[in-house]
């Protein structure tokens, strides 16, 4: 018996790996991460299976389904939203499973942040403007930041910020990052990005929270921000530039990538 912990992508059933769909499908028992699991995605258990939404259930029951699969020699396929290495409760949930001697396998899912930059039809690092995308959160009700981990101190690096779990607080993430970006940095709210109600609000860091607080979403949101959302005038990689020089395409004068 192995559990399957299986990232289920940020929303839409396609967007699943075919690997996750494939495991699902070979397990006759389905614990899902409540709504930010498309239901099509369900129906790839296969008959008779048992689902469980364990939104409901804190981590001591979702360890009681597992071990009750356990004991009836029964694959479980794990479901949560996105990637599971990011903001998932995989790490407490392998803990348990190592002390109980339960094997386990990880299968990667396309996170949210990945969906929203496609929403947006933004590539999130561009030559020159932006090489690094932090995907961060502000402190929530469940789990505080430690220290360190401030949006200003990710600010003063000029990256793209992927600010996740604080569309409520998007004032204060403004306000925390305009003395460093300035007020007309590109920032955008995607919202449920790849589900059929997606939505994305564009502005800068001034306008966003007027934009979200009109729109009047509150939930499965990522907040974006940084150059990279509305560079234009970037000199093009080097990589596919003819005179480059790689394995593959041998010949060029440039010697490394950029
Ligand atoms: C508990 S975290 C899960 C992150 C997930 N493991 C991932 O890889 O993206 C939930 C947060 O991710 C973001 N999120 C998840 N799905 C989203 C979507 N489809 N569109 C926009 N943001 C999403 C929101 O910030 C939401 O509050």
């Amino acid at each position: 018996m192995t559990v399957h912990f299986i990232g289920a992508g940020p929303g839409a059933a396609d967007l699943i790996t075919v690997r996750g769909r494939d495991r699902i499908a070979a397990c006759p028992v389905c614990l899902y991460a409540g709504s930010l699991v498309a239901p099509e995605i369900l129906g790839w258990c296969p008959p008779g299976a048992r689902i469980v939404d364990t939104a409901p259930l804190d981590l001591d029951a979702i360890m009681a389904e597992i071990r009750t699969a356990h004991t009836a020699g029964q694959d479980v396929a794990r479901l949560h939203s996105g990637d599971l290495s990011i903001w998932s409760a995989l790490a407490e949930q392998m803990r348990r499973l190592d002390a109980l001697a339960i094997p386990y396998t990880v299968t990667p899912g396309v996170p949210a942040f990945a969906a929203a930059a496609a929403l947006l039809r933004r590539e999130l690092t561009v030559p020159g403007v932006a090489q690094t995308v932090v995907l961060t959160r502000t402190s929530g009700r469940a789990s505080a930041m430690p220290e360190g981990e401030t949006l200003s101190a990710y600010a003063a690096t000029g990256a793209t910020l992927a600010i996740h779990l604080s569309i409520h607080a998007v004032e204060a993430v403004a306000a925390e990052l305009i003395p460093f970006y300035g007020p007309s940095c590109p920032a955008a709210a995607v919202f449920r990005a790849s589900w059929p109600d997606e939505r994305a609000l564009v502005g800068d860091l001034a306008t966003l929270p007027g934009l979200v607080a009109a729109a009047g979403l509150e939930r499965t949101a990522l907040i974006l921000v940084g150059p990279a959302l509305s560079a234009a005038g970037f000199r093009e990689s080097a990589l596919y530039a003819p005179d480059y020089d790689r394995r593959y395409r041998p010949g060029g004068t440039v010697g490394q990538p950029s």
